[in-house]
């Protein structure tokens, strides 16, 4: 979910809107703002995308308001309906409140509640919380930010919430716990939100609020208290550089083509100041005082897991460390084996998935230290790992990732080459052709995209018609395969399986017809006899075959798609651009809502 809260001078409304806009990509099943107007305490919500708010707020005259808090939400607790959205309003109408994340004990606070008189009107965990701050005025017969903090320490979970209150007009309270929250110092206004974008035209000046703390403010002061001790917290403002400009499509049909195209700049901005061609070495800074790991446990979710599995290969190759990759969400409930000598590496574009969060914390409860690997500055999972390798990709809007892969996929090769250096696994000559090679990609990409582009255009209408694909791909090409079909699920409902290709006999083949095609990545490598003879079992099945290749591989497939030969491992950075582009084209070429899927999230913050 997204969240925004506004203090200042301006009407309220529209900024909510604006902000509303930018959050989007965190969920939009339903939406709503509170704002105080001719001493009412107002909700307008409607279910679905923001339109449906903005044309509730359209029939209104809201320009007296110049406070309030809005909401954009993903639905956890309850069906996405009206009735459901916030903000949700206490039982005596004064308060009103926006969440996201998940209380845990609500049903228990429920009850408590229920026995007390309060009756409910949605199935939110949201609408426990701001009637227990109701409830909380009465137990501590103060004001509402001693109720806030008294319901605070009675809740589990996670949460990021703002509340307005009728009896105190113009102020905003927001409070955080395991999920994001950042707050925007302005001139005569205030602003809190879950992410910068959301303020960024207001204010540059951003405080990163972190758990247990709380913030009040109104147009003209803020301060950031302990939620629960209520003792005031001396904070930083941050100066942040990157315009809302870079946060916009500019040009592009969707956020999503526009991202696949910036690749070639996201491999230069990773790349930029950390790798030396003179000398041929790598300089990661950024790990400064750590050694190369004894075990590295890779740990992230979705695309970023898929980017992990490829680093995997490289660092076990090249660094020789062994090295496991894991799906967060398992890894964070395991019986873990862990110790001192273990480095965890959490790779995460948001930096804010609860599921990696969580597994970040218990490793370094176990005394592992933690790399985050992570696209947004300040986010928690940045600022909760003992180093810190941004990939610089810039913000990432669709909700499918496609940059962030590109960019994590350049840092952990960087990463391989220098271990394999700093352990002396990998030798000089080929340190200084890994580093030659890279360096020439980001031309190179630049150059092939419009044609990958047109070529993706001709296969997606030939072949978006079917309800199945398979994926194949085999050693670096695997992750691949899962990436490809990840993307093509994602955003046009296509079912699509990611498959090792020397997997595909113990199962999978059962399935293969005409009508289910194969996208198989068959670049040239040690592996592409290999690969060679499943596609014929393929096609022994009657099953169309597309295959990604280099020039002068006779794959004798229905569709060869022809991509230049690379150096080592590099060729995944045109192969995965031409994955995405093929979901991309299908997805829009059927219509569908490419940059924002329907039942996803871009950043997930819940379990
Ligand atoms: C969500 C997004 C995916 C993303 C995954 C992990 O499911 O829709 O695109 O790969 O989260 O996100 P992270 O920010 O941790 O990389």
């Amino acid at each position: 979910c997204g969240i925004i809260g506004y203090a200042g001078h301006r009407p309220a409304v529209p900024i909510l809107l604006e902000g509303l806009k930018r959050l989007e990509y965190r969920g939009y099943d339903s939406a709503g703002v509170a704002f105080i107007q001719n001493k009412e305490l107002e909700l307008l919500r409607a279910e679905g995308k923001l339109v449906g708010l903005e044309t509730k707020v359209n029939g209104r005259d809201v320009t007296m308001a110049t406070s309030g808090v809005g909401h954009t939400r993903w639905a956890t607790h309850g069906v996405p309906v009206e009735r459901n959205a916030h903000p949700h309003k206490d039982n005596s109408g004064r308060l009103a409140m926006i969440h996201n994340g998940i209380i845990e004990n609500f049903q228990e606070q429920k009850d408590w509640l229920i026995e007390r008189g309060y009756t409910f009107a949605s199935e939110t965990d949201t609408e426990v919380l701001v009637n227990l701050i109701s409830e909380g005025l009465k137990e501590t017969g103060e004001g509402v930010l001693q109720a806030l903090s008294w319901a605070l320490a009675r809740v589990e979970g996670a949460y990021a919430v703002a509340l307005v209150s009728l009896d105190e007009p113009g102020v905003i309270y927001a409070a955080r716990q395991s999920s994001p929250l950042v707050f925007g110092a302005g001139t005569g206004e205030n602003f809190v939100a879950s992410d910068i974008p959301a303020f960024l035209n207001y204010t540059r000046d951003v405080v990163f609020l972190e758990d247990g703390e709380l913030v009040r403010m109104d147009a003209n002061s803020w301060q950031v208290l302990d939620a629960l001790t209520l003792e005031p917290i001396e904070k930083q403002t941050n100066r942040i550089d990157w315009d809302v400009q870079s946060a916009q499509k500019g040009g592009h049909k969707h956020f999503m083509i526009k991202e696949i195209f910036e690749q070639p700049k996201v491999i230069a901005d990773c790349l930029a100041g950390r790798v030396d061609l003179k000398t041929g070495t790598v300089r990661l800074p950024e790990l400064e005082g750590l050694t190369s790991p004894k075990r590295l446990h890779i740990v992230a979710c979705g695309t970023s897991f898929h980017a992990g599995l490829w680093g995997m290969n490289l660092l076990e190759s090249w660094a020789r460390i062994p090295v496991r990759v894991e799906i967060a969400s398992e890894f964070r409930y395991r019986d873990l084996l862990l110790d001192e000598d273990d480095v965890i590496l959490a790779i995460s574009q948001s930096g804010e998935t609860a599921d990696t969060l969580a597994g970040i914390r218990r490793a370094k409860q176990m005394g592992a230290s933690v790399i985050g690997l992570c696209n947004v500055v300040g986010s928690s999972v940045a600022r909760e790992s003992d180093h810190v390798i941004y990939t610089q990709a810039g913000p990432e809007i669709s909700v499918a990732s496609t940059k962030a892969m590109c960019s994590q996929l350049t840092a952990l090769y960087l990463l391989a080459l220098h271990w394999g250096a700093q352990k002396g696994t990998l030798s000089a000559e080929v340190t200084q052709q890994g580093i030659a090679a890279v360096h020439e990609l980001p031309g190179l990409l630049d150059a092939e995209l419009p044609a990958m582009r047109e070529r993706s255009k001709e296969l997606a209408r030939k072949y978006s018609g079917v309800s199945s694909f398979m994926y194949l791909g085999r050693g670096l090409n695997f992750p691949l395969a899962l990436e490809g079909a990840l993307k093509l699920k994602e955003i046009s409902y296509i079912h699509a399986e990611g498959y090792a290709s020397g997997e595909m006999k113990h199962g999978p083949i059962a399935l293969i017809e005409r009508d289910f095609p194969t996208f198989a990545l068959a670049m040239r490598d040690d592996l592409l006899p290999k690969v060679k003879s499943n596609l014929e079992e393929v096609q022994a099945r009657d099953g169309r075959i597309i295959a990604l290749t280099n020039p002068g591989l006779d794959m004798g497939v229905d569709d060869a798609w022809v991509i230049p030969e690379v150096w080592g491992p590099l060729s995944a950075f045109l192969a995965l651009p031409c994955l995405q582009l093929f979901a991309y084209e299908v997805a829009d070429y059927l219509g569908k809502d490419v940059d924002q899927p329907r039942n996803l999230a871009k950043s997930v913050t819940v379990e």
